[in-house]
């Protein structure tokens, strides 16, 4: 794999990797020996077949898309006609709203709990769960049963491995390829689900409304993903094992240091390899401080979602109820360098900053 090399000592707070163009050109050249570019060639249709290995379902049930945003987008265009209601989560990615907006839907914002996670009406026939920076989904809301929910697991592809799906509902789940994701491709998503139908409608969609014809029977788009970024994703793959234990180790560096120092890790389990190391800071002017201590140390860092989408010019027609939490989450949160660049003398800079910023009772 290879990481860019950075000569101007900021430490940055993402770093994407990438396998080299030697283990690419491996998969480019069986794209070449096949003569077939796109629409569903050999390597999409294996990658398919090696990503349901991964989530344990088979691959019948899974679609690859050429981003989060469009499997997103084509989830919920196929599973609902447009002008129905959505709810979904303000503290996410501008991708969730967007998407729902763009397949017509109405969505709803909600809060988030104490987990950052949607906390929906228990009348919700369609949700939008949203997995923060790279969480396990758990059921524990099923006392709501929902008709379907559509998973935005962006970031959770390890999260993802053996997917345990409730038996009460239709579930559907989106993950992101993105060069900042765990499994980096550039651009590219996947689409998965306990109901086939579903995932042939999605495949459908993604190819101009039709499959199998050349006649459109819905209207559709073209999100496929060429054989060109499938060849990248089987080169990510077969780096995967040895580079989720590259992630775990580095985030157990990381809580290392958020818990000798008492801050609260805005995170995800241990156990889990994720690109995002955010912790939470007391209030706001906390936040700004050590953000400002920071860059001047030479360490970047982002709030990576923002004030919540609920305040952003394109969603203010979405109607929303009280979002306390989604406030709390959005003027305290802070995300620190973490990518597979990061090095011991990166990690002993954040580690000195943050003690100075608590010595000096900033927190
Ligand atoms: C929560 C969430 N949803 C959706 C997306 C969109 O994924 P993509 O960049 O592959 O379109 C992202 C990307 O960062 C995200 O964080």
């Amino acid at each position: 794999m290879q990481v860019r090399d950075l000569n101007d000592g900021v430490i940055p707070v993402f770093l994407p990797v990438f396998p080299s163009s030697e283990k690419i050109g491996f998969y480019i050249d069986e794209a070449t020996r096949s003569g077939q570019f796109s629409n569903g060639g050999p390597l999409v249709t294996r990658l398919e077949e090696r990503l349901a290995g991964h989530f344990n379902i088979p691959a019948s049930r899974v679609a690859m898309c050429s981003s989060g945003t469009a499997a997103l987008e084509g989830a919920l265009a196929t599973v609902s006609s447009a002008g129905s209601p959505v709810h979904l989560p303000s503290w996410t990615f501008t991708a969730t709203p967007g998407s729902a907006l763009r397949a017509g839907l109405q969505p709803t914002f909600v809060d988030v709990d104490e987990s950052q996670r949607a906390d929906f009406p228990a009348d919700t026939s369609l949700a939008v769960d949203v997995l923060p920076f790279g969480a396990r989904a758990d059921w524990y809301r099923s006392g709501a049963p929902r008709q379907t929910v559509l998973v935005d697991a962006a970031a959770s592809f390890d999260a993802c491995r053996d997917f345990a799906f409730p038996e009460d509902r239709k579930v559907g789940v989106i993950v992101s390829l993105h060069a900042t994701k765990a499994l980096p491709v550039g651009e590219g998503g996947v689409f998965f689900s306990n109901d086939e139908a579903w995932v042939a409608e999605f495949r459908r969609w993604s190819n101009f409304g039709m499959w199998g014809s050349r006649v459109s029977q819905i209207p559709g788009t073209n999100a496929k993903m060429s054989e060109l970024t499938a060849a990248v994703a089987h080169a990510s793959l077969d780096a995967w094992p040895a580079q989720r234990l590259q992630w775990l180790e580095l985030r157990q560096r990381a809580q290392e240091i958020s818990s000798s120092m008492g801050l609260t890790a805005a995170g995800v389990e241990s156990d889990l390899a994720a690109p995002y190391w955010n912790i939470q800071l007391e209030d706001q002017a906390a936040r700004t401080r050590l953000e400002s201590l920071l860059q001047v140390g030479g360490v970047e860092t982002r709030r990576w979602w923002g004030d919540g989408c609920h305040t952003m010019p394109a969603y203010h027609d979405i109607p929303r109820g009280r979002l306390d939490r989604t406030e709390g989450y959005a003027a305290t949160v802070l995300g620190l360098p973490f990518h597979l660049g990061l090095k011991s003398s990166d990690f002993n800079r954040i580690r000195t900053l943050l003690e100075r910023f608590l010595d000096d009772g900033e927190l």
